[in-house]
C-alpha cells in the first residue's frame, strides 16, 4: 500500500506552493511555485534542511540519538518514575486523547504536534486504519526511531514530517483533531504554536492536549523560573493556559486529567 496518501503540504518556504505527498517514497519533493527542494530521510520529509537555532537543554535531549533509544521503553516513557511524575500510565492517557478528541466522522485527518518516537502517532493510526495521521517533530533522531516502528507495524495511514511547530505547513482547517503530548512546555513560543494549531484545525475539531502544569506558591513559581532558565522547560500556571488558548480563539476547554504536575485538556475551536 502506498505510504503517503493523496495529501499535500505547504511550501514553508514561499508559503505559496502545495507539494503533493501522493508516489513518494525516496525522491526529493519540489515546491512547485518557487522551486524549493525538501529531501526525504527514512520516509521523513524534510521541511528543515538547514541547521535549526541552539537549543536549551532539555530539548538537546531531546535531540539526542542516545536519548531515543531509551525513550520509548522501561526506562523512560513508561518508566516508574515517569507515571509516578505524571500520575498516569501512558496507556491511560492515549485513552484520554481518543475519547478527547470526540470525532463524528470515519475517515479523518489528524495530526500528532511534536510525536516524538510516534508513541500515539502509531496508536492511532492503529486504531483509525480508514484515517490519515501525520506526525511532526523537530527531532531527526525521534522520527527515525517513530519512522522504524511505523514500517515494523506495516502502518500505511502515517505522514512523517519534520519541522517546527511554530510554522505548520499545512492550510487552514486541515485536520479533523490534533494532539499535542508533552511538548507545550518545551517551546519557545507557545502562543505562536496554538494560534497555528487553531488555523489548520477545522472548525468544530478539538485540540487535546498534555503538559506540566505549575501548582500555584512561591516554591512552584521559583521552580517554573529556574526550569524555564536553566533547562528550557516552562511549566504552566493554569490560568496562563487558560490566557493562552483563549488569545488563540479556543472555546470550550475541558480538564481532562489534573494531578501532580501534569494537566491533559482539549479545547475546540468554534
Ligand atoms: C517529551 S517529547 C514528547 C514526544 C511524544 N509526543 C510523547 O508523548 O512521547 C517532546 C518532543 O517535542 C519535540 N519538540 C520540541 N520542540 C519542538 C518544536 N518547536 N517543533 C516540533 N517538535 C518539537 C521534541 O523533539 C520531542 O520529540
Ligand atoms: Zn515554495
Amino acid at each position: 500500500m502506498e505510504y503517503l496518501h493523496h495529501l499535500t503540504v505547504l511550501c514553508s518556504s514561499c508559503l505559496k506552493g502545495h507539494i503533493v505527498l501522493s508516489n513518494y517514497v525516496s525522491a526529493d519533493l519540489i515546491c512547485p511555485v518557487c522551486q524549493f527542494r525538501y529531501p526525504i530521510t527514512n520516509r521523513i520529509l524534510d521541511m528543515i534542511p538547514s541547521s535549526p537555532s541552539p537549543k536549551k537543554i532539555i530539548q538537546s535531549l531531546m535531540e539526542s540519538k542516545y536519548l531515543v533509544q531509551v525513550y520509548d521503553s522501561l526506562f523512560w516513557r513508561h518508566s516508574p518514575f515517569t507515571m509516578a511524575l505524571l500520575q498516569i500510565t501512558s496507556e491511560r492517557e492515549f485513552g484520554t486523547f481518543y475519547h478527547a478528541l470526540t470525532f463524528s466522522r470515519q475517515q479523518r485527518v489528524i495530526l500528532d504536534i511534536a510525536c516524538g518516537t510516534g508513541i500515539y502517532t502509531r496508536k492511532l493510526a492503529q486504531k483509525m486504519t480508514a484515517s490519515t495521521v501525520f506526525g511532526l517533530d523537530i527531532s531527526m533522531h525521534m522520527l527515525n526511531y517513530a519512522s522504524a516502528k511505523i514500517q515494523e507495524n506495516g502502518l500505511a495511514n502515517v505522514n512523517l514530517i519534520r519541522c517546527d511547530a511554530k510554522t505548520l505547513p499545512f492550510n487552514e482547517e486541515y485536520f479533523d483533531g490534533v494532539i499535542c503530548s508533552g511538548a507545550l512546555h518545551l517551546f519557545s513560543d507557545p502562543q505562536q504554536v496554538l494560534m497555528q494549531i487553531h488555523r489548520v484545525l477545522k472548525v468544530r475539531g478539538r485540540f487535546v492536549f498534555a503538559t506540566f502544569y505549575k501548582p500555584s506558591g512561591f516554591f512552584f513559581n521559583y521552580l517554573a523560573r529556574f526550569s524555564t532558565k536553566f533547562l528550557g522547560l516552562t511549566p504552566f500556571g493554569i490560568e496562563t493556559l487558560k490566557r493562552l488558548l483563549k488569545n488563540s480563539n479556543f472555546t470550550d476547554m475541558k480538564i481532562h486529567h489534573k494531578k501532580g504536575l501534569w494537566i491533559i485538556a482539549s479545547v475546540m475551536k468554534t
